[in-house]
């Protein structure tokens, strides 16, 4: 199937995927995907649910290798290095691409203590770098003023909504190049999910973001770039104003007039 691409090269970030095929078992969930993302723009991946979304999501840091019976070829390219390969450290990799997942995954430990936990797997710090790690990284979601009187409270008091905020600034702390994330307003009320959606814009300014979304709107209101993937093919991509207007496919305009899957 023959893809539309014109982008400009000097826009591609450092994530590549070439003829990515990935099965479960026999059942082959991903057909021979290719993808250049875009540097700091909001990449979005939209599809119907069990098209493939989370599992390609999934695969750019390695998180489908423990799942039993998957078998994967083609490649993946980080920063020249093939991430796929068995010698791959994946604490690394899993540093530079974070990811966000659907429902908050907030631990049973105080606030400042779940930002600061992911970049303590990593190193050991001061107690003054924790408290301004916790200050920069809460103040980069917007939940400082929400939260800065009871850091020290546990993280689960939270409304969910700030728990996401909350696992966003945990993925934030660790400084990675890519965000990952996984339907991540799947679970919040609408005031919430405008709050999550205008932190993506902003934080393209400084990583690339990925986002899988199965609502059309939601890609119409934050994405740059999308990727329509229907039973494991990559259908049609383009950027967000060319993609949504003037789709080329049969298959993407049904899928936007109402969702139907004629793949
Ligand atoms: N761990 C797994 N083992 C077997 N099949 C799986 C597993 N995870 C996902 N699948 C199957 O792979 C397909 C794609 O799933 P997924 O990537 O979760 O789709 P989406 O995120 O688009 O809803 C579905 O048919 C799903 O049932
Ligand atoms: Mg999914």
């Amino acid at each position: 199937m023959k893809i539309e691409k014109n982008i400009p090269a000097q826009s591609l970030c450092d994530l590549t995927i070439s003829n990515l095929s990935v099965w479960f078992t026999d059942v082959e969930v991903l057909k021979n995907i290719s993808i250049n993302f875009k540097k700091n723009k909001v990449n979005c991946i939209i599809g119907p649910s069990g098209s493939g979304k989370s599992t390609l999501l999934r695969s750019l840091n390695r998180i489908n290798d423990d799942v039993h019976k998957i078998k994967t070829s083609g490649t993946i390219h980080f920063n020249n290095e093939n991430i796929l390969q068995k010698n791959q450290d994946v604490t690394k990799l899993r540093k530079n691409i974070g990811m966000v997942f659907q429902s908050p995954c907030v631990f049973p430990k105080s606030i400042s203590e779940n930002v600061t936990f992911g970049i303590q797997q990593h190193r050991k710090l001061s107690k003054a770098e924790k408290t301004s790690i916790v200050e920069q990284n809460l103040k980069r979601v917007s939940l400082w003023p929400e939260v800065h009187t009871r850091l020290h409270q546990s993280g689960n008091i939270l409304s969910i909504g700030q728990q996401q905020r909350l696992c966003i600034a945990r993925t934030l702390a660790v400084q990675p190049k890519i965000i990952l994330m996984d339907e991540p307003t799947s679970s919040l009320d609408p005031l919430s999910t405008r709050a999550i959606e205008n932190l993506m814009i902003t934080l393209k300014e400084t990583y690339t973001v990925i986002l899988v979304t199965h609502d059309i709107n939601q890609a119409k209101r934050v994405s740059d770039h999308v990727f329509f993937i229907c039973n494991g093919e990559l259908i049609e991509e383009g950027a967000k104003n060319h993609f949504f207007n003037a789709p080329q496919r049969e298959e993407t305009k049904e899928y936007l007039k109402d969702e139907a899957c004629i793949c």
